[in-house]
Formats: structure tokens, sequence, C-alpha cells
């Protein structure tokens, strides 16, 4: 699929397939009104036919041989939103994919100018993410039909140059999330550790960036003992992932992104029943997120210098597998006794915190974890949960949310429930009781992120999906990709 940027009117577009948004009320509209040029008397058989401009409702008109105009409904334009946009898209692509059409003149939604670059890039994104999906596995697969796709943005002189880079942006961060969404989509079996480290050298090849790859007696020298108990378990080796943007210029600060890539979690011997296990393999989202990331971020430039870490293993039961009551030891020295081997995210990012924190010194640590269940007890499905004691990072981190059209809330680090982390034995345990539990999770991490300004993202909920909408299809979503692309790019 390419993308053009044009600034013409939809009435004078070529394409088999044009596309056009209509808000509640559209008829007054002068953008929709002019469509009336395409064919005399045409919005009066949508008006005919009920079309009122309610969201995702479509009315298709057949303009001639070949050439088909759709006008999908936008809803109340107050309430537009960032991810509405995106479903429109969707839709547009699905009606191209429908009539088989090459070609599709897509309008951006009429909006204030100050917004038009964020709905042209959201527009471009949700063609991409519309046509996404994961067929590797079926014998048959899905063919993309749609060649060309013409942005129309109604911006004049100077303009269009910000449209055209804002379209190149949604197409570089669309991509990055359909990478993640593949990532998470891989079963458990072909995405292990080592495929997750083979996938960032892949993408530091290709896009300039450092790598590195740590094997377990590495990361036994540096002494992430936390880490290293979660994959013991496993045939699998544990691989520690580092990847590196630099900036041309000088950096202005240093962020890191770390994510869990847990390939698989069964829950280890406090063992997932199931049904609960099923599904497991989206354990490593948080790291599908920051490692996709990296190529957008590698492709659009930041004034930042970023890292993205990755303490990848598998949670497994076997003989040698990490116990309930065994104690280790933290790269930071902190000594943790395990009373449940299924918090195992925590244990990990422990580690991977504190090689953040020491060895690349960051200005900022952001961590992005598929880590609780407690968290989609308090928030849904839909919406991750923010946790950070750094006011103003967190309030500048649910900003970047809200311009990607992510679902973020935040929840606090209750300093009360601290002491549930209290062990008899050792400096703390790996999980408290079950209120709360998104919570201490974050409390637990806090004592590895130490001073550092950190926001710790909680993503089980959001990271997959058990059913489809127009721009996010069932199974892993991306969840985190454009908002850490906004963040880091913006
Ligand atoms: N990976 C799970 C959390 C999870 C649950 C992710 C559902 C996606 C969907 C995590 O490792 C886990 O097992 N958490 C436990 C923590 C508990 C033992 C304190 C949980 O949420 O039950
Ligand atoms: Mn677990
Ligand atoms: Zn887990």
């Amino acid at each position: 699929m390419k993308f053009q940027n044009t600034a013409g009117a939809l009435s004078n577009e070529k394409s088999g397939l044009l596309v056009a948004g209509a808000y509640l009320g559209y008829e007054s509209d002068s953008g929709i009104k002019s469509l009336d040029k395409l064919s005399d008397g045409l919005l009066d058989v949508a008006t005919s036919e009920n079309f009122t401009g309610k969201p995702g409702q479509t009315f298709s008109f057949r303009l001639e041989e070949g050439k088909t105009l759709v006008l999908i409904g936008l809803g109340d334009k107050n309430s537009f939103s960032i991810e509405q946009c995106r479903d429109y898209a969707a839709r547009a692509v699905a009606a191209a994919a429908k009539l088989k059409a090459k070609s599709l003149s897509i309008a951006v939604p009429s909006c204030r100018a100050t917004q038009l670059p964020r709905y042209a890039q959201n527009t471009v994104e949700g063609c991409i993410l519309g046509t996404y999906s994961f067929d590797k596995y079926k014998s048959k697969k899905v063919k993309n039909s749609l060649e060309t796709v013409r942005v129309l943005a109604d911006v004049k002189g100077k303009k269009t140059k910000s449209i055209a880079a804002s379209i190149k942006k949604g197409e570089i961060t669309a991509n990055a999330v359909c990478q993640a969404r593949d990532l998470v989509n891989e079963p458990a079996d072909t995405a292990t550790p080592s495929f997750l480290a083979n996938a960032a050298k892949k993408i530091a090849k290709t896009h300039g960036l450092k790598v590195k790859v740590y094997s377990a007696a590495d990361c036994k020298k540096m002494g992430m003992n936390l880490y290293l108990a979660v994959g013991r378990g496993s045939s699998e080796a544990a691989k520690f992932i580092h990847l590196t943007y630099t900036p041309k210029r000088k950096a202005t600060k240093k962020i890191a992104l770390v994510g869990k890539g847990v390939t698989f979690d069964s829950g280890g011997y406090s063992l997932k029943p199931s049904a609960s296990m099923m599904g497991m393999k989206v354990d490593m989202a948080g790291s599908a997120a920051v490692i996709s990331s990296m190529a957008a971020i590698a492709q659009i430039g930041s004034k930042y210098e970023v890292h993205a870490i990755v303490a990848a293993c598998e949670n497994m039961v076997s003989g040698n597998a990490y116990k309930l009551g065994d104690v280790f030891k933290g790269m930071d020295g902190t000594t943790v006794e395990i009373n449940n081997t299924d918090a195992e995210g925590r244990l990990t990012l422990a580690d991977a915190l504190t090689f953040a924190r020491t060895k690349v010194k960051p200005d900022e640590i952001f961590d992005f974890a598929t880590l609780t269940g407690a968290c989609m007890v308090a928030l849904g499905n839909y919406t991750a949960g923010v946790m950070s004691d750094h006011n103003n990072l967190a309030k500048q981190w649910l900003t970047s949310a809200e311009n990607a059209g992510e679902d973020m809330w935040r929840l606090p680090l209750t300093k009360a429930l601290r002491g549930q982390l209290n062990s008899p034995i050792a400096d703390m345990k790996n999980t408290g009781e079950r209120y709360g539990g998104a919570i201490t999770a974050g409390l637990f991490l806090q004592n590895f992120a130490k001073d550092t300004p950190w926001v710790h993202t909680d993503i089980a909920g959001p990271a997959s999906r058990t059913g489809s909408t127009p721009a996010i299809k069932k199974g892993g979503t991306g969840f985190a990709v454009a908002t850490i692309v906004d963040y880091v790019t913006n």
C-alpha cells in the first residue's frame, strides 16, 4: 500500500473508491455538499436511505462502472476522537477490500486546522491497522488488493508539506504497531527469548541501531538472579536484549524503555489453571512494544537517546524451576522471597530496571508489562494502568497517550500497601494480598527504579483483544507503541 498526499477536492479524484466521513448533521457541511457534483441528487439519496452520520454507518453510491463513493458516519463532531479516526479509515479499507478496489481516495475528517496533521496521520494509521491480519499459519492468506491510497487534507501552500510528514509518520508508526502485533501473535513455541533477540538484531541492522544481547552467563556475572530464577525452569535460553538509538546531534536527554518479555507464562509451580494459561504467549507484549517502537523511532528520529531493554525468558515448570519459599538476590542487592512463582514479571523487570538505572543512567525510565490480572479487574480490558510518583512525568506520558489515542489511566502507588511486601526472612516478598494487586506490583518495581524518574504502565488488559473492531484485530494489539512514538518523537 502506497500513500499519496493531495489537497484537491474529493470530487476531482480518479480512484476506484472515494471515501468521505460524515458527522451528524453532515447535510449542512460544505465539503460534503460539494459531493453532489459527482452525481446530481446523490445526497438526497443518502438521506432517503436514512444515512445520518451515526458512527460506523455507511452509505455506498455507485458513480459509474468501477467507481464508488462511500460515506462513513463519524458521529458527533464534538466527541470525535483519534481512535474513531483510525476506525473510520479502517472501515474505508474494508470497503476497498470488499470492492477489490486498487485505489482509494480518502478525505481526512474535517477538523480544526491545528488538528489536521494528527488526523491525517491517524487516517493513514487506520488504513494500515485495518488491513492487518496474522495469517502466517493460515493455508488461505488474505490478499490486499489496495495499491494506492490518496489522502486528501484540506490545506493550502506550506501546510501541505507538514501533512506529507504526518502521512509518513502514520505509515512508520502503524507499521511498528503491526510488527508488535506480529511478535505477540506468534506462538510461544516459535517466539522464544532467542526469537525476540533475533527480531531486535534484525531491527537494529535494518535501521542502524546499536544492539547487544547478553546470555544467561553474562547476566549471572551482573548479578541478575531475580531474572534468571524465572527463566531457570525453561529449556529455552534466557536472553537479555539492549537496543540503543543515538541521535545525530547531542541528545537532550536519555530515555530507557523497559519491556516485560516473558515469552510464555505457565505460572511456574504456582501453576495457572488451563483457561488462564491459554493466551499467555501475550506475556511478552511489553517487549514487543519497546522493540518495535525502536524501529519507528529510528525512522522518524528523536532529540533523545533512547534505550530499549528486555529481560526475556520463559516461566515454566521443571526439576530445575524456582520454587516457593526460595530467596534470590537481585542485581541491586535486594533479596526477595518468592511466595508466588506466577508473579514472575516483576522479578524479570526488577533486574531490567536495575540494569537501566545503573548501566544506562537514564533521565527517565518507562516500563511496559502485562503485569497483573488485578489491573484488568480495576480498569477493564481496554485501559492500561499508569503508576508513578513523578507527577510531571506521569502527566506528560498521559498527554502522549491522549495524543496517540490510547486509553491509559493513572493509579496511585499507595504507600500503606507497601507493608504487604515485607518478608520475615528477606528484604521483600514478590507478592502481596489480593486487593490492590496492580498497585503492590507497582510498589515492588518502585524498589528497583529507586529515585530515577519512572513511569510504570500495566498493559495486561489492552495488550490483546478477544474480538475485532475496525482498526484493532482480535489478538495482539501493539498497544503502547503509538504512545511511545508520540512521546519520544514530539
Ligand atoms: N502475566 C500475568 C498477568 C496477566 C494476566 C497478563 C492476564 C495478561 C492477562 C502475570 O505474570 C501474573 O500471573 N500475575 C499474577 C500476579 C499474582 C500472582 C500476584 C496475577 O495477576 O494473577
Ligand atoms: Mn505470571
Ligand atoms: Zn506474567
